[in-house]
């Protein structure tokens, strides 16, 4: 089966237009944030980022299928000494546009350097936003799964008795646990926190978010052969990883630069032969 990765030229608000309905498993992208980069490529003022946007996820929401999944990396930002609401206020107005507003995953940044503000500290997430289409979407848990750590080994040599017996919450949310379960697995399910570094690698684009990003959600809510869409694909991470991951993919920058050099990344990549995949850790062992 070929795969196909597709970089496209344009602003995605026109090149979103072209491509068919229902036909994309995965939207996994990184907009630009409100005023951020506005040397580089522009922005968008943060009173006008709910504006802009919708008709992007209007887009996303006719090419997505019914089972997809669309991941949104967002953060707001400060202005005038506190966060501004527009990533609140996209939320509710794409609830009202028809979308689910699943579940919100935290990408960690755990080499985000230090810093003194008067009024905060360094800031060292960002959101990670996840909507659907509808309640019964694909999703493949066990393709993420992490080694069970540290914590195993000493937690589990010595069991309680209520360790053996299924442990329902104290707070009535009918949730249950019973650790015993856990003795001899190897592999457990994550979290919804994202522990990874940012990348530092390439300079030759201002915003590239790691690969083990676009990895997780691709094998999280992809098989192979499924097609990956990022509209903003910047120095093209997400194509990248999808073609190594054997999905099919289209990514769209407004940026000749950034399209020319995704073009040429592309035409080097060989299907299976790349680095290896990326780790995902509990946030308790120190990796970076
Ligand atoms: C935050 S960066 C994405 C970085 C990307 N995740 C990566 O790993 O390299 C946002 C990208 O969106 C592009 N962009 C901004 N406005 C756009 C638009 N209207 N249509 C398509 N691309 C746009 C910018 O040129 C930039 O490369």
């Amino acid at each position: 089966m070929g795969i196909v990765a597709k970089p496209m030229l344009g602003d995605c608000r026109e090149v979103l237009k072209t491509l068919p309905d229902d036909s994309i498993d995965l939207v996994v992208t990184s907009p630009p944030y409100a005023d951020r980069r506005k040397h580089t490529y522009g922005g968008v003022a943060p009173d006008d980022y709910v504006a802009w946007f919708l008709p992007i996820s209007a887009e996303i929401k006719r090419v997505l299928k019914p089972t997809g999944t669309f991941i949104l990396n967002i953060k707001e930002r400060v202005v005038n000494g506190e966060r501004h609401t527009y990533v609140l206020e996209l939320i509710l107005a794409m609830r009202q546009q028809g979308w689910l507003w699943t579940e919100e995953f935290i990408w960690h940044k755990k080499n985000s350097y230090p810093g003194k503000w008067p009024n905060r500290f360094r800031d060292a997430w960002e959101r990670l936003l996840q909507f659907n289409k509808q309640r019964k979407f694909n999703m493949y848990q066990e393709a993420v799964m992490i080694p069970v750590g540290d914590w195993a080994q000493k937690r589990l040599r010595r069991l309680s008795p209520t360790d053996k017996v299924r442990d329902v919450s104290r707070v009535g949310s009918g949730f249950g646990k019973r650790v015993a379960n856990w003795v001899g697995r190897e592999r457990v399910y994550p979290t919804n926190v994202l522990h990874l570094a940012t990348e530092t690698r390439n300079r030759r684009h201002s915003a590239v978010f790691p690969e083990a990003l676009p990895e997780f959600f691709i094998k999280l809510f992809t098989r192979e052969g499924d097609w990956v869409l990022d509209p903003f694909m910047g120095s093209g991470t997400t194509l990248k990883v999808a073609y190594r991951l054997r999905r099919n993919s289209i990514g769209i920058d407004i940026m000749p630069e950034y399209y020319e050099m995704v073009q040429r990344a592309l035409a080097s990549m060989q299907p299976y032969l790349l680095e290896p995949e990326g780790v995902y850790d509990d946030g308790q062992t120190s990796r970076s």
